[in-house]
């Protein structure tokens, strides 16, 4: 469910033009819809009616602190990966006991800041973390609440540099480790088990791969539990897959990965947490651009646009595909033209889509690429001294730009010329 929809021949956000966005703010720009963002999180927290569950929203899909405040209003919790992202979540008003840190490096800081700010749980994923976290905590003369974030190893398709569960991956605690892994916290002064954490990978569009893992893992709680371990949470991470507009299948819908989730840990007696991100923000976004030149090569055409792999990097980095639509609607007498889309950055790989039928395209006109609104901007970089792309939001018929464009001097003005040089 997105709210990008033609009205009277041209598409909007919600109520408002996406052309007049482009007018106002200029393009390459993101462009959120509150309505999208809202929708999605209620249909997954309502996936679950029969129990309490906490939606720690992924923080890394979209960072932003008006997207994160749209969510904080709704009741999520954070997911977060940094300190950074803590100090994000916090900012935007999500209450400090419902974020969960997660991530394979947190550094001694970043486990002090948590400590202080009194996060829910550290999802932590090997044994020299948890030392690392034993030592911060006793010297502050705390807690910390802990879960093993553990590799079920089991293989969750999707692109190989976003699978996680598998025993080859960096994540989570090794099956054959984990016992011994909670024998140790279970004798720290400064820990305190409170569950078991997994994430399995990420555009996960099949419920088996979940299947698999939440039961091993539902074995595990209970072997743990016979060692005497107070297993009260089990995260269930992110992961769940969306639909992107090409042939790869229907993902499975959010009510029935809620209802695959209730039937297999009815019995678990557990507090549920999950970490949604891409199923969150992802359709909730485009990314707004604007046709430069269209080019007669060799053997094709090209449209070059002014977005560029710096601004939207997943079709180059993990061969994405992305639905790309013109503003306004094509008449109904045209005949379709195909398109390698592109844009400025000087690398081959700055190609959105290769060979892509669209009504036939002019300088100046705009272009919308749908479900952006995940791993777009937080992946985004100033590569070729472009500007960080600006973000904006909608709500209804309103939108306030909510990362403006830096201009070149804001660029220059962070770096310096050594005195030597001068
Ligand atoms: N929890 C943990 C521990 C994670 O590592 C991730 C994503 C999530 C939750 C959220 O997963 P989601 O529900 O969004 O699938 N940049 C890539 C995706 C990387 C995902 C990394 N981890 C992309 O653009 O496809």
């Amino acid at each position: 469910m997105r709210h990008f929809e033609f009205i009277d021949g041209e598409m909007r956000a919600e109520g408002v033009a996406l052309r007049a966005i482009a007018e106002q703010v200029g393009t390459p720009v993101y462009v959120y819809s509150t309505a999208t963002l809202e929708r999605h999180y209620r249909v997954f927290d309502e996936a679950f009616p029969t129990r309490s569950v906490l939606v720690a929203y992924s923080v890394k899909a979209n960072s932003n602190l008006a997207v994160l405040a749209t969510l904080a209003r709704l009741g999520a919790g954070a997911d977060v990966v940094s300190g950074g992202e803590l100090i994000r979540a916090l900012r935007a008003g999500i209450p400090a006991d419902k974020v969960v840190f997660s991530g394979v490096g947190k550094t001694q800081d970043e486990m002090s800041g948590a400590l202080t700010a009194g996060i829910r749980v550290f999802n932590i994923e090997s044994e020299p973390e948890l030392t690392a976290l034993n030592a911060v905590a006793v010297s502050m003369g705390k807690r910390a609440p802990i879960a093993f974030r553990v590799n079920p190893d089991v293989s969750a398709g999707g692109h190989e540099k976003i699978s996680t569960g598998k025993a080859e991956n960096k994540f989570g605690v090794a099956w054959s480790h984990v016992e011994q892994a909670y024998a140790e916290a279970s004798n720290m002064p400064g820990i305190e088990i409170v569950g078991v954490d997994m994430h399995i990978g990420s555009q996960i569009t099949d419920l088996a791969p979940f299947q698999k893992a939440i039961t091993k893992v539902g074995e595990l709680i209970k072997t743990l539990r016979a060692q005497g371990h107070p297993i009260r949470s089990f995260d269930l991470g992110g992961g769940l897959g969306i639909p992107y507009g090409d042939n790869a299948g229907a993902p499975p819908l959010p009510n029935a990965y809620g209802a695959l989730v209730s039937r297999l840990t009815q019995d678990m007696d557990v507090d549920l947490i999950f970490e949604p991100g891409r199923m969150i923000a992802g359709n909730a976004g485009v990314l707004l651009s604007k046709v430069l030149y269209v080019k007669e090569g060799a053997d094709r055409n090209f449209l070059i646009i002014d977005a560029a792999m710096n601004d939207l990097i997943r079709p180059s980095l993990y061969d994405a595909f992305h639905d790309i639509e013109p503003v306004c609607a094509p008449g109904s007498d045209f005949t379709e033209t195909l398109y390698d889309i592109v844009g400025p950055v000087c690398e081959t790989g700055d190609t959105f889509a290769k060979q892509r039928a669209l009504p036939p395209l002019v300088a100046e006109d705009l272009v919308v690429i749908h479900t952006a609104g995940a791993y777009g901007a937080v992946q985004a970089s100033q590569y070729n001294t472009r500007p960080l792309v600006p973000e904006v939001l909608v709500q209804g018929d309103q939108f306030e730009v909510i990362r403006p464009r830096p201009s070149i001097e804001d660029i220059l003005s962070t770096e310096s010329i050594p005195n030597w040089l001068v």
